[in-house]
């Protein structure tokens, strides 16, 4: 069985227990057979989960995704994030507005969210994985315990990826990111400009960039010393990069790879593919936000998943789901 997120197909399916507000509730039939909002064991660790980007928190994607995990894990509470509570608001959320200011609001929603301040497993899907990292390096209040991101952009992305033809949000706000991605407004108005990474332009990078700068640590002037400490009280941090991901580039930026940046002139042709992986990094080899400290206590952990992006198979994320998500409160995790 294959679940296809980021498709935004809006949405008809029964919510079985998944946590949602209020006023998204309403807007979504609930079925008789379902637990009530709210309902969760006790000493299952509850679980958060961020979508991706085209997709929205109550798609009908990720209502069956979250119910194929309470198949897994019964009476496990899901709380979906959203930044808005209207469906298409929430998907237009995941291409224009200010990361920062999303982060904001996403802490004190899961603060408000009583069935979590005991803390919660997590899984970002996309776009979602960089800033549930994000929550976790400034905020993690409550924390996050094992974090999965499926396909994220940890180093950014040096190209934004295709729309589908019919896909006309995408479009304008792709072509918007093209033609001046690093502008002060892009920089503020435009989700996927504020993880755009050119290997080709890292001054211009470095000087616009707020958001993943900043959770990268790559202004040593500004390194924020919190994001390490935070990052390194993580059990784990499961990075799935998918084999065939064309829609992520380079897809190697799940496992915190990034193309490396043209030495000369000459050099720019032959090289620019190559990848500097996670281990090579700068910011991974002076420790600037605590991922080698993690790494080195065995906290990160590389996992593929074969097929494109977010194309998720029952064999990939069914023995992710098993081994870190659904452990018991006061258990070792894996
Ligand atoms: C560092 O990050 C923490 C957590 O987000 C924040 O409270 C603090 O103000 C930041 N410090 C500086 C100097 O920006």
């Amino acid at each position: 069985m294959r679940i296809f997120l980021g498709l935004a197909t809006v949405l008809a399916l029964p919510i079985h227990g998944l946590s949602l507000p209020a006023g998204g509730a309403q807007q979504i039939p609930l079925s008789n057979t379902a637990l009530p909002l709210g309902y969760a064991s006790d000493d299952v660790r509850p679980l958060v989960l961020w979508h991706g980007l085209g997709d929205s928190y109550a798609s009908a994607g990720m209502l069956e995704f979250a119910n194929l995990i309470k198949g897994v894990h019964p009476g496990i509470f899901v709380h979906s994030i959203y930044i808005e509570e209207n469906l298409e608001a929430d998907q237009r959320a995941g291409f224009y507005g200010n990361v920062e200011e999303q982060l904001l609001d996403v802490a004190a929603q899961l603060a408000g969210v009583p069935e979590l301040s005991r803390g919660f497993d997590a899984i970002g899907f996309s776009q979602g994985g960089q800033f549930l990292r994000a929550y976790v390096e400034k905020f993690n209040d409550p924390p996050i315990n094992n974090l999965l991101t499926f396909g994220s952009q940890h180093m950014g992305v040096a190209d934004l990826p295709l729309c589908r033809p019919t896909d006309f949000m995408c479009q304008v706000a792709r072509k918007a990111a093209r033609s001046g991605v690093y502008s002060p407004w892009a920089q503020k108005n435009l989700i996927q400009a504020q993880y755009y990474r050119d290997p080709e332009q890292l001054p211009a990078y470095y000087t616009a960039n707020k958001f993943l700068t900043s959770i990268n640590n790559e202004i040593p002037e500004s390194v924020n010393e919190t994001y390490a400490r935070n990052l390194a009280t993580l059990s784990n941090l499961v990075l799935i990069l998918f084999t065939e991901d064309k829609t992520v580039v380079p897809k190697e930026s799940a496992w915190f790879g990034s193309f490396a940046p043209p030495e000369d002139e000459l050099e720019e042709a032959t090289r620019s593919k190559e990848i500097v992986p996670m281990r090579l990094q700068p910011t991974y080899l002076t420790d600037t936000f605590g991922l080698r400290t993690l790494d080195k206590a065995g906290g990160v952990l590389l996992e593929t998943c074969i097929g494109e992006h977010m194309q998720i198979t029952e064999d990939c994320w069914e023995p992710l789901v098993r081994r870190f998500v659904g452990g018991k409160f006061g258990e070792n995790t894996p």
